[in-house]
């Protein structure tokens, strides 16, 4: 435990821009920094790091924070860990509080064990890559098998002595604690080796540490087990792992996908040929702790299946889990015999990828596929599988997602989407009921002060059930419109007019006395990216020619547009001036925006332009909702699903930007 006083201390001496500059490329913008946003795949940069609010945030992927929030993020540090690693970079010495006898004791139990699971990695290192049985055995066959030196190291391969104890004494002869090799079962109960004539693959946490092994025949005998595991200890607690996570966990962030497969070699040989987003479940089908872990990296995986189809409909199953977790998943079936790894070493890299962008089927569709193949010439059979194929959607929690999927199921199985709907509802319904009643459960038992074991899930996400005779949710058929309507309905260029006047008459106005920013600097590098996007053409060269001689640092005021060469803009700038401004006439009504009691705006410049920089933003916001709506509506009738859902993602996340604007100018939240 690090003291109150130290943490503060911590906390006051960390520089945002200090911190991100170990990870971002940043530039000077203005008051601020910009650079490639670390937690998303991006050319342009949107990571925005601002020093005076010491904060960081992406505009593109929302995430960011204070210096502790970046670095928990970043690099799944635990608040304590974040602490640390600033404390290290500004050279501060971190004072720990006495911790309980309780506490103490544990954390040496747990130190101890990831000392003594750290000796056996280098011992069976050793033994592999400095004994001539190693070499011979161990280190030809992991060689056979393509695995460069390099990799060999990083993902810490080993091989165990056939001997009786040969790890066993030279660990007790280090001073290990012969409690602790039986407690971690490398030492077994009779006092041997637990791992005899094996090649050794170690596992560890996600931070790296080494939490077990598992070590693999090089028999052929089918009674000898070919893998055999370290047990599950205090820190091996398999649900939660998944092996090759520490090594893949920053890729999984930038490409945005994990890629799972089985096998332990199926990991080294992808990472090996430069898939690095790749971690195993090995060998089990996905468990709710492995599924969390990835989320917090990616709510996408692709799950590699080896080409014999006798395991995947049992694999597919535990999918469920996954898409009630709202993620996405895709499935690609490889060809006849191959694992990833074999398949890998038979193609090369470049038809491997190609391999696997080209077959990745969406998980629901795949599944349909699969039962439908079953059931050929068999109609009644046919209508048997529906109800498995019901099952996965109806544990999607995003109505869209799910309306989009019985569609698609639909034209697949060949039958009426309202009987695919109403099958679904009576599923969510029965669902929620089961939800209801554990939840009731859990209640009771926490009333008498037990706490629901945590394997015990309720239904978190039951999700809401659709109406009938729906495609679409309501919320998008209605606001399907074409857009000119919109702008009418809207008074497009209100908001813009709003913009262009604080600008013509206050932009050299200063902005923050703290960040020495004017008006126009602070209006002008917020719509940077929407300069090109003004409905009214008059008002987009005022903006224009206002950030072009920003840019080139010339002064400018009223008296210049007022002077202006265009007579088209002296009009306009005349008309800024001199009316009073006012607001759409359904803007009120539309957005349910309360209109500002204010003095003459012209008293607090400040206020005024973060006010209607919102406004116009949410206006602009608003109208690329209802342009992707069309595009969702338009790929919709085309049955294009793969554009569907793309459109429907960028809805969401303009949802989400809107949301978050609209709790800013007290406006109605979209659901
Ligand atoms: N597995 C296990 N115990 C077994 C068999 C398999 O724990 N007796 C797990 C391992 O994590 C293994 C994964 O299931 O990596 C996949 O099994 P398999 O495909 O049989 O092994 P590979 O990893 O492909 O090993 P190899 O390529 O050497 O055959
Ligand atoms: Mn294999």
């Amino acid at each position: 435990m690090i003291t109150q006083k130290n943490v503060n201390e911590i906390l006051e001496i960390a520089k945002i821009e200090d911190i991100v500059e170990d990870f971002v490329n940043l530039k000077r913008r203005g008051a601020n920094y910009i650079g490639l946003c670390p937690f998303h795949n991006e050319k342009t940069p949107s990571f925005t790091v601002s020093p005076s609010k010491n904060i960081c945030k992406c505009f593109g992927c929302g995430k960011g924070g204070d210096p502790v929030q970046f670095l928990r993020e970043l690099e799944n540090f635990t608040f304590v860990e974040a602490l640390k690693h600033i404390a290290n970079k500004y050279g501060i010495k971190v004072e720990e509080k006495e911790l309980s006898a309780e506490a103490i004791a544990e954390k040496q139990l747990y130190d101890s064990l990831y000392l003594v699971n750290g000796y056996a990695k280098d011992f069976y290192y050793e033994q592999l890559t400095e004994t001539d049985k190693g070499k011979s055995v161990g280190l030809s066959y992991f060689k056979q098998r393509g695995f460069r030196e390099g990799t060999i190291e990083k993902f810490g391969l080993g091989y165990a002595p056939a001997s009786k104890a040969d790890f066993t004494n030279a660990a007790l002869a280090k001073g290990y604690n012969k409690k602790l090799l039986k407690r971690l079962k490398l030492t077994n109960q009779y006092d041997g080796d637990f791992f005899r004539d094996r090649v050794m693959f170690t596992i560890r946490s996600v931070s790296g540490k080494v939490i077990a092994f598992a070590g693999r025949t090089l028999s052929n005998d089918k009674k000898t087990a070919k893998y055999i595991n370290s047990p599950e200890t205090e820190i091996y607690v398999k649900s939660k792992v998944l092996y090759g996570a520490h090594l893949a966990k920053k890729a999984i962030r930038q490409a945005d996908e994990c890629i799972l497969v089985e096998g332990y070699t199926d990991v080294i040989s992808l990472h090996q040929s430069g898939i690095e987003n790749v971690v195993a479940s090995s060998g089990t089908s996905l468990t709710e702790g492995q599924i969390n872990l990835i989320k917090r990296y990616t709510p996408n995986i692709k799950i590699l299946y080896d080409g014999d189809a006798a395991g995947i409909k049992a694999a597919l199953r535990g999918l469920d889990l996954v898409l009630e977790q709202d993620m996405n998943v895709k499935v690609v079936l490889l060809p006849d015999g191959e694992d990833p790894d074999s398949y890998m070493q038979q193609v090369g890299i470049t038809a491997f990828k190609e391999f696997i962008a080209e077959q990745a089927e969406d998980f629901i569709l795949f599944k349909t596929n699969l039962l439908l193949a079953e059931t050929v010439g068999d109609p009644v059979k046919r209508a048997e599988i529906i109800k498995d194929i019901v099952s996965s959607i109806a544990r999607i929690p995003d109505p869209i997602k799910r309306s989009l999927y019985v569609k698609q199921c639909a034209r697949l199985v060949d039958i009426e989407e309202q009987t695919i709907i109403n099958e679904t509802n009576k599923l969510i319904a029965q669902n929620i009921a089961k939800g209801r009643k554990k939840r009731q459960i859990n209640r009771d038992r926490t009333s008498v002060g037990k706490p629901a074991p945590s394997g015990d899930r309720s239904f978190p996400s039951a999700p809401p059930p659709m109406t009938e005779g729906e495609q679409l949710p309501p919320d998008l058929v209605n606001r399907i419109r074409p857009v000119d309507e919109l702008n009418q309905a809207v008074g497009a260029a209100y908001q813009e007019k709003d913009i262009v006047r604080i600008l013509v008459s206050g932009g050299s106005q200063i902005f923050d006395e703290e960040e020495k920013i004017t008006v126009a600097e602070y209006i002008l590098s917020n719509i940077e990216d929407v300069l090109e996007d003004f409905d009214n053409a008059g008002y987009g060269l005022i903006v224009n020619e206002y950030h072009q001689r920003l840019l080139k640092k010339k002064p400018t005021d009223h008296s210049y547009f007022l002077n202006h060469s265009d007579e088209k803009i002296r009009e306009i700038t005349t008309s800024l001036l001199t009316s009073p401004y006012e607001y759409s006439p359904n803007w009120e009504e539309k957005f349910e925006q309360p209109l500002r009691t204010q003095k003459n705006p012209e008293e607090n410049f400040t206020e005024d332009s973060i006010y209607s920089l919102r406004t116009f933003k949410q206006k602009k916001i608003h109208q690329m909702r209802l342009d992707v709506s069309d595009k969702v509506k338009v790929a919709s009738e085309k049955g294009d699903f793969d554009e569907m859902m793309k459109y429907m993602k960028v809805k969401k996340k303009l949802d989400e930007v809107y949301n978050e604007l609209a709790l800013q100018t007290n406006t109605v939240v979209i659901k």
